[in-house]
């Protein structure tokens, strides 16, 4: 992936300190970041944040997108209702990896409340350095798990 990224994130107020942190360390990598938000602790719902970045990423303009809630569960689960979206809920830096290069996914999702064995921000860095693969056997199986859509 090129040097210079656009990613969209939201959250809700379960992952407004990791999204903060996310975003912080994105932009000193010299990203780009349209943060949709919440930044405030005031509860607020994860399927409306996931609807408010996965409908601005689709507009086209954006590298990938981040998604943060409590657990991550909730806020991915809605985000992958919407047709075209594969958010990853990934638990290390090696499932961060694969899921680009073997789901292709356009979103990444972290838990705000959970503690995980290696920190969000390797993660994302490791998401960002990976290539989706260009192998066959990868490639039909993101064709067949989008098809699911239909
Ligand atoms: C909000 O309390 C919490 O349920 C939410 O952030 C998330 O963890 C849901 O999956």
């Amino acid at each position: 992936m090129s040097a210079n990224l656009r990613i969209v994130m939201a959250n809700d107020h379960g992952g407004v300190e990791i999204a903060r942190e996310l975003k912080a360390y994105l932009e000193g990598k010299g990203h780009e970041v349209v943060w949709l938000g919440t930044e405030t602790e005031d509860s607020c719902d994860y399927p409306d944040q996931a609807k408010l970045a996965c409908r601005e990423y689709l507009k086209g303009s954006y590298d990938f997108g981040i998604l943060c809630c409590g657990t991550g569960i909730g806020i991915s689960i809605s985000a992958n209702k919407i047709k075209g979206i594969r958010c990853a809920l990934p638990q290390n830096c090696y499932a961060a990896e694969k899921a680009k290069e073997h789901n292709n996914a356009n979103f990444i999702a972290f838990g705000g409340r959970i503690d995980y064995p290696e920190s969000p921000v390797s993660m994302i860095q490791r998401f960002i350095d990976t290539e989706v693969s260009k192998e066959s056997r990868h490639q039909n199986r993101v064709a067949k798990m989008m098809a699911l859509e239909k």
